[in-house]
């Protein structure tokens, strides 16, 4: 007897995929592009150097044919793990050979899930959590518990209670100035729960893309720089909001016991990394002003949330948040409104910003939205506001 095949035949762990509406929604505001955008977080393409990134280009076509235009380690590019280890990590066990490059972060949390997570793995997540790690972790369908943040960091007690009565396996954090919503774990809350998973032996996977946009040039020590359980303790970094996000490059600071592993599932996944974008970027990182390339970085991402900041203060007061110290968005809350409804009129007036129900781990409803503030030009933050303001007002009136 023959067998009918299903008319989209597919593995089960596909049925546990986590769609994302942000890339629906962005997909909207590139055909529409009448469209304001708030809800992508597109870094601002204009803050790379481009002086600089023409001679590091030129340079590379004519000096590393031989290794930019080729199949490379799949660890990655020497020189560029050397230059993570020396500028971009604060682990006192870095070294270039615990730096693995990756196909941005998100490609290392792929291969974080791939390797930890099964059905019986209890895995720990901030709530609101980071969507892309939600869609890297959903496919293997592990226990998610989530802990609320508060601006400071995540509820202790709260912590506390679900690992004590709990064995959780492993914790996903993303503490400074974290996506969605911008809050940043205190230097107490850091050192406390480093103590905590290392005394529950907990595996800690510490996402840290947005680490160097701090408005007044902090950056503050890793929770992992605090453990002592290194080989439990995986840090992920990013060149996407510090440099650009066409270069899909960041890293993850793997312990010495993992790396074999590590790399095999990355081989399995690409084989190796943009081999042209690491000899790139590892030039770049050697000839240019860092310090100064950070500041003028920082210094325009803290102008455009003042600008976001008061503009919503003066047309949109019921509109609440706690002003950010770093990263590239405000977290909203829109009190008394039905966010669906307001998600649906904001669109249909123009204007796109993420609902919150998006970043909750259990999909809980949410009056919160995610604003991008570092795309928009300042008339066209202007203009989106407004017409935020006017879709609020149309269903509160
Ligand atoms: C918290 C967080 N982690 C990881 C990523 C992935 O970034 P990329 O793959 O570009 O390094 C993002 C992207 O927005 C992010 O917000």
């Amino acid at each position: 007897m023959k067998t009918e095949m299903p008319s989209i035949f597919s593995a089960k762990r596909t049925s546990f995929v986590r769609t994302s509406v942000i890339r629906e929604i962005l997909k909207l505001t590139v055909e529409n592009s009448d469209i304001l955008s708030f809800a992508g977080g597109l870094p601002n393409p204009n803050l790379l150097p481009k002086d600089v990134l023409n001679t590091v280009m030129e340079s590379v076509v004519k000096e590393n044919i031989s290794t930019a235009f080729q199949y490379g380690d799949s660890s990655g590019y020497l020189p560029l793990r050397t230059e993570i280890s020396n500028k971009l990590t604060d682990v006192y066990w870095s070294t270039p050979e615990s730096i693995t490059i990756t196909h941005g972060s998100q490609q290392g949390l792929d291969i974080l899930g791939k390797m930890f997570m099964d059905s019986d793995t209890n895995v720990l997540l901030e709530d609101p959590v980071y969507l892309g790690a939600l869609q890297a972790f959903s496919p293997y369908n592990p226990n998610f518990f989530s802990v609320p943040i508060e601006p400071d960091g995540p509820d202790l007690y709260l912590l506390e209670e679900i690992i004590s009565q709990n064995k959780i396996h492993v914790f996903y954090i993303n503490p400074s100035y974290q996506n969605p919503s911008t809050y940043t774990w205190s230097l107490e809350k850091r050192k406390q729960i480093a103590k905590i998973l290392d005394d529950n032996e907990i595996i800690l996977l510490e996402d840290e893309a947005y680490r160097y946009l701090d408005f007044s040039g902090i950056v503050y020590p890793s929770v992992s720089s605090f453990r002592k359980r290194s080989d439990l303790t995986f840090v992920l970094g990013s060149f996407s909001k510090i440099l650009s996000p066409g270069f899909r490059l960041g890293w993850t600071v793997v312990p010495e016991v993992y790396r074999s592993l590590f790399t095999a599932i990355k081989q399995g996944n690409d084989l190796n990394s943009n081999q042209f974008s690491q000899v790139v970027v590892s030039k770049l990182l050697n000839v240019l002003d860092w310090k100064g390339h950070l500041y003028s970085i920082q210094n325009f991402y803290s102008e455009k949330k003042e600008t976001l900041v008061s503009l919503l203060r003066e047309y949109l007061p019921e509109a609440r948040f706690t002003i950010p110290e770093g990263g590239m968005f405000l977290w909203v809350e829109y009190p008394q409104v039905s966010s669906k409804e307001f998600m649906n009129r904001c669109l249909a007036s123009g204007v796109a910003m993420v609902p919150g129900t998006e970043f909750s781990p259990t999909s809980r409803s949410s009056s919160f939205f995610r604003m991008n503030f570092s795309f928009l030009e300042k008339e066209n933050l202007e203009l989106g506001v407004k017409r935020i303001t006017k879709a609020y007002r149309d269903i509160n009136t």
